[in-house]
Formats: C-alpha cells, structure tokens, sequence
C-alpha cells in the first residue's frame, strides 16, 4: 500500500497539461465492442480504471496496446461474454460492457457491480431499459444474465433519474437494435455527448446530442466502422487543479481544457471572490485573499458536478465565513468530512448536507482516503494544513488522477509518494 506525504503552507505557481477525462475514455472503450475495425483512441489518460477496463475487453478476446495514452484496440476477435466479478467489484464502470455485449452477441453475463464508498449505486435503469428493448434478464448468483437472441429492439424509453453510464449503455444498445430508438430523460455531461458524436461518426444516425431526448436509428446488429477518436480534457481532473492554486492561493493556469465543460465550477470560484482568466484552452486562477463562503447544491449536467463536491467542501475550510454543500446525487458521498476534521475543519454534516465554518487553521495529520474525489480533497486540505499530511489508501486516487505527483511538484508543492 501507498501513501502520500505532503508538507503543507507552500504557495504554488506555474501551469500543467490536463489529461483526458476517464469518464469519457470508459464508454468510448466499451462501445469499441460494437466495432468492425481496429480503433485508434489518443488522450486517453493512464490511470488504473482504464487499465482495468482494458484488461477486462482483453479477458473477453479483444487485442489491445496502450502507451503513451494512445490505445489501439482491436475486438474482432472477441468471443467470450462473462464479465467476472473480479474485475467489476474492483470498477463499477464496468457495467459499460453490459449492453455492447448484448446487442452484438445476443447473450451475456456480467457481474453485478455492487455498491461503493460513496453509495448503493443501483443498476436497474439501465436493466429496465434493456428489458424494454426486448432482453431477457434474471439476476443469478450476483450475476446479470441478459439474453437477446433476435437482436434488440428500437423502442420509446423514458429514464425515472438522469443516469450517466446508464445513459451510455442505453444509446450503445439503441446503436445496434432494429428501427429506432427514442431515449427521454438522458444525461447530457461531455462525456456522454462525446460517446454520441464518435457513434454518430461511426455511421449511426443520432438526433439530439447534447439534449435530454436522443433518437437513435440502429443498425439492425451490422457492427459499426468507427473513426480515430481523441477523448475530450477532463473537467473534474480540471476543476481539481483550479481547487489546487485557490485552497494554497496561488496563481496557476491549466491547459488543454475545455472551459465550457466546467462553467457551474467557475462560477463558483467567482463567488468565492476568485479572479480566472478563461481563454480557449486553458483557465488562469489567481491568489485570493479573502475568500468568501460559498452555498452548493450538486446536480445534473450543466449544474454543478456531484465528483467537485469534496474538493469545495475542502476549499471552503479557507473561506471566512459559513459555507453549505448539499448532496443530492449520493446517499454517503461525505467520507472526506471525517477525514477534513481530523486535520481541524470545523464542518457539521446534516443528514445531505453540510455545513463548513470557516477560516479554520488545518494541521498536517494521518488520513484515510475512502473513494477517488474524497482523496483528492484531502490532498488539497494537505495542501493548505501546517506540517505534514500523510494521505493513506492512495490507490483510490490512482484511479482517475494522472501523474498526480508529477504535476503537483510541477506547481512546486511537496509532495512525495511513500510505501506504508
Ligand atoms: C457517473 O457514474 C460517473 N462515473 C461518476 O463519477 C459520477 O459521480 C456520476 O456519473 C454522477 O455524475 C462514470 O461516468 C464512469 P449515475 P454513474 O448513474 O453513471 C442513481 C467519478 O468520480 N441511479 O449518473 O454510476 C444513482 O444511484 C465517478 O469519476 C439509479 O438509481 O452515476 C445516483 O443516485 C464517481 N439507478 C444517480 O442515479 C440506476 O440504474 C446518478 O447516478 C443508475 C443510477
């Protein structure tokens, strides 16, 4: 096991590359099994859910090689259609593979992914979708056994909550069904419009991406020839870094983003009193010296993201003033609360809410990460706290943070990875 020790206090400056964003990197990964030919995919971040992804189409007969975040992936070959619990409890995501696998070889099995630190993370839109579509599916042994063996079927469908890979294995499924497919109630993040926009290059006919209602005209099980595909920046990975120079108040620029994915986050910052500098590709934060508590409520896509919660519950430890977060996506995705008031946050949590008094002083102490974005917001509190942090269980961070340390440095902190 890993840790990260950081010495806190140091002001930091400078500007750092984002990498590609893994939620968009995923779907795009598994909709490669509805694929004729041989896909290039660039920018695509290596961090270990993508290697667990690949690892999994690997299991599953797809040939893939991955250096230097180009992946060149190859699922003609693909035979098999068990996606073991082995690998699912250690990513949920990999769900992703449940629908391509069904649409193009008429059966699977795929574990139940299983709930995680930050909630019971239910699947049953996506399975309520595919049963609308004509599938066949029983829960045997903690497996999802779904059967489609005619194909599946274009159909009206309507989902109860925004669901965002639920979202993404529906459009998949519609992308090879017979007739057409209009989906109601979709997520609408970058990530799934991107998915979208390479299917729709891949010869599908897509009406409404980047709209809540997506009308999708399958083509009746004929693999898809799908074009190079470079993943979109990632905003969260972004809005992580501008939390990097606003908790240390710094002056520091990130490039290669897309500024338009992140508004609710900038706007945020804004009404914490901090000046950005916005260009095409790349956001400039500068040092703040009275910030000012903030109000969040996290939603949907384009409001603001559930995945930067924990890192502006951490900011707003350095806002003079009460700042309130509400949580209304998951039903525990405040593990980093405990974990902040060891390092001497004054926050209050009621029931989905908490509530940060701030400006409080933090100490450099042991912690615990519990789940990718809760690690990464103890990392920034390390960042601010007098003395050293030492962030434990930072595999949870090595799942979707590229080269943290590097880049970290690269800003000028102190921060060095340690075995326990
Ligand atoms: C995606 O998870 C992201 N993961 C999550 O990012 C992100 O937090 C989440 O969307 C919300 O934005 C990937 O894209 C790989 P949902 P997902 O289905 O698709 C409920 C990270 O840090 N729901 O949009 O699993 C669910 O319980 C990760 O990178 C059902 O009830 O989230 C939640 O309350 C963490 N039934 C809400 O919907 C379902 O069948 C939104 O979940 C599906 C979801």
């Amino acid at each position: 096991m890993y840790s990260l020790e950081i010495e806190g206090g140091c002001s930091l400056f400078g500007e750092i590359d984002i990498s590609g964003s893994k939620n968009s990197a995923l779907p795009l990964i598994a909709s490669t099994i509805l694929a004729k030919n041989k896909i290039c995919i660039s920018n695509v971040p290596d961090v270990a859910d993508i290697k667990t992804l690949i690892r999994l189409l690997t299991m599953l007969g797809g040939e893939a090689s991955f250096s230097e975040n180009t992946l060149y992936i190859d699922t003609s070959n693909l035979s098999k259609t068990k996606a073991v619990y082995d690998i699912v409890r250690t990513m949920r995501a990999s769900i992703l593979v449940l629908a391509p696998l069904l649409a193009r070889f008429g059966y699977c099995e795929v574990s139940l992914p299983g709930g995680c630190a930050i909630g019971s993370r239910p699947v049953d839109l996506h399975l309520k979708a595919l049963q609308k579509m004509g599938a066949e599916i029983t829960i045997e042994e903690g497996y999802i056994k779904a059967k489609a063996p005619k194909g599946l079927l274009g159909t009206e469908i309507t989902f109860k909550k925004k669901t965002v890979t639920g979202t993404e294995n529906i459009v998949m499924a519609a992308s090879l069904a017979q007739g057409t497919t209009i989906l109601k109630n979709c997520a609408t993040e970058p990530e799934v419009m991107q998915l979208c926009e390479v299917l729709q290059s891949a010869g599908v006919e897509i009406e409404g991406i980047g709209t809540e209602t997506l009308k999708i005209v399958g083509s009746c099980g004929k693999l898809l020839n799908f074009p190079d595909i470079e993943v979109i920046p990632d905003r969260i990975e972004a809005g992580t870094y501008l939390c990097v120079g606003a908790i240390t108040n710094s002056e520091i620029t990130i490039n290669r983003v897309n500024p338009n994915h992140l508004s609710s986050v900038l706007e945020k910052f804004q009404e914490m009193g901090f000046r950005l500098d916005t260009q095409t590709n790349s956001i400039t934060i500068f040092p703040n010296y009275n910030i000012q508590p903030v109000q969040i409520v996290t939603a949907e896509y384009p409001l603001f993201p559930t995945d930067m919660q924990a890192q502006f519950v951490a900011l707003a430890t350095q806002a003079n003033g009460i700042s309130q977060v509400e949580e209304r996506l998951f039903e525990n995705r405040f593990m980093h609360v405990n974990e902040l008031q060891r390092l001497g946050a004054k926050i209050e949590i009621e029931k989905n809410r908490v509530y940060i008094y701030g400006k409080s002083n933090l100490n450099g102490a042991d912690v615990m990460a519990t789940d990718l974005r809760a690690s990464s917001a103890l990392v920034l509190a390390g960042l601010v706290a007098r003395g050293k942090t030492k962030v434990h269980r930072i595999y949870h961070l090595d799942r979707g943070y590229e080269k943290l340390e590097e880049k970290l440095t690269a800003l000028g902190a102190k921060v060095r990875r340690v075995q326990n």
